[in-house]
């Protein structure tokens, strides 16, 4: 019996060793989900081109100071800093290991002048923390997290309290008939499909549910990279409650639209437009 056993178990154990062996990692076990998320979410670069443009038409000048409210990885930060000589950044964020992940992958990669003009601070955006900056931004609707109108005039007395006497507050919306409803969207990005999902909306409070996911040509999938359950607020909810928070006027700029419908990446100040899909607007506070 004990011989025949004994070979037994090692042919097994053999198999076994050869299937771990042959058995390569999957693409989504190779990623990287901050590395998905800056190449499917985050376009700095742009983000900057706007930001020069908006608070130059409104203030006359380029902005050298800004504070990035739930900054991550401080991708937008870094490019911020790497952009002009002059220029300094103030990165907030509560998750210590997404900004040491920044720190280690983003940071890491500036030059020594320019990492000196980039403070990162571990904290709630609703403390107030770092020194008065003349531009303040929250990207990709991070506000959203706080979904009551206390919160969120807390947030933006504390956002007004941080700027320069002449600063600016900018950051997003996003909405539209698309905005309230389950869907699930993709888009090819370099080596990846990114997927974004509203898994479920609340029409009595507004909650809104979504889920980035991401899949690999080889099948395997990150389901819920990242999960965000958010308020989704209202262009005059935001704007009532910047006004009340002492902001002393709020715009809403709107993308323009070539002759084919297509969005040229150009904004401006309006007070009427269309409902659309789906759009996404920068709201901007000036102190
Ligand atoms: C959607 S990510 C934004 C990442 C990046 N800034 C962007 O624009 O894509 C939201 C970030 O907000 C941070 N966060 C959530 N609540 C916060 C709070 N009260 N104070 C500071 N950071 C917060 C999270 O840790 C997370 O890194």
């Amino acid at each position: 019996m004990a011989s025949s056993k004994t070979p037994r178990t090692k042919t097994k154990a053999k198999s076994k060793t050869k299937a771990k062996a042959k058995a390569k990692p999957t693409m989504a076990q190779l990623a990287d989900k901050h590395v998905l998320y800056q190449g499917s979410v985050q376009v700095p670069e742009a983000d900057i081109a706007i930001f020069d443009d908006i608070f130059s038409k409104i203030r006359g000048r380029r902005p050298m100071t800004m504070r990035e409210d739930f900054c991550g990885t401080a991708y937008l930060s870094c490019t911020w800093v790497a952009s002009h000589p002059k220029r300094r950044a103030i990165g907030i964020d509560l998750d210590r290991p997404t900004l040491d992940w920044g720190e280690q992958h983003n940071v890491a990669t500036l030059p020594p002048a320019a990492r000196k003009r980039l403070q990162l601070i571990q904290g709630d955006v609703l403390d107030g923390l770092g020194d008065r900056t003349e531009l303040t931004c929250a990207l990709n609707f991070s506000y959203s997290v706080f979904k009551t109108r206390d919160l969120l005039r807390r947030y933006f007395e504390t956002v007004r309290e941080r700027l320069v006497d002449d600063g600016v507050f900018i950051t997003e919306l996003y909405g539209g008939t698309e905005a309230i409803v389950e869907l699930e969207e993709e888009r090819k990005c370099k080596g990846f499909v990114y997927v974004w999902e509203q898994a479920r909306y609340n029409p009595i409070t507004h909650d809104a549910l979504c889920h980035i996911h991401y899949r690999f040509k080889d099948g395997s999938r990150i389901d819920k990279a990242f999960t965000y359950d958010w308020r989704l607020w209202t262009i005059p909810e935001l704007r009532e409650l910047l006004l009340e928070a002492g902001f002393r006027k709020v715009e809403i700029w709107w993308e323009g639209v070539d002759e084919d419908g297509d969005g040229t990446g150009e904004y401006r100040p309006t007070e009427y437009e269309e409902n659309q899909e789906s759009w996404l607007v920068y709201v901007v506070a000036q102190r």
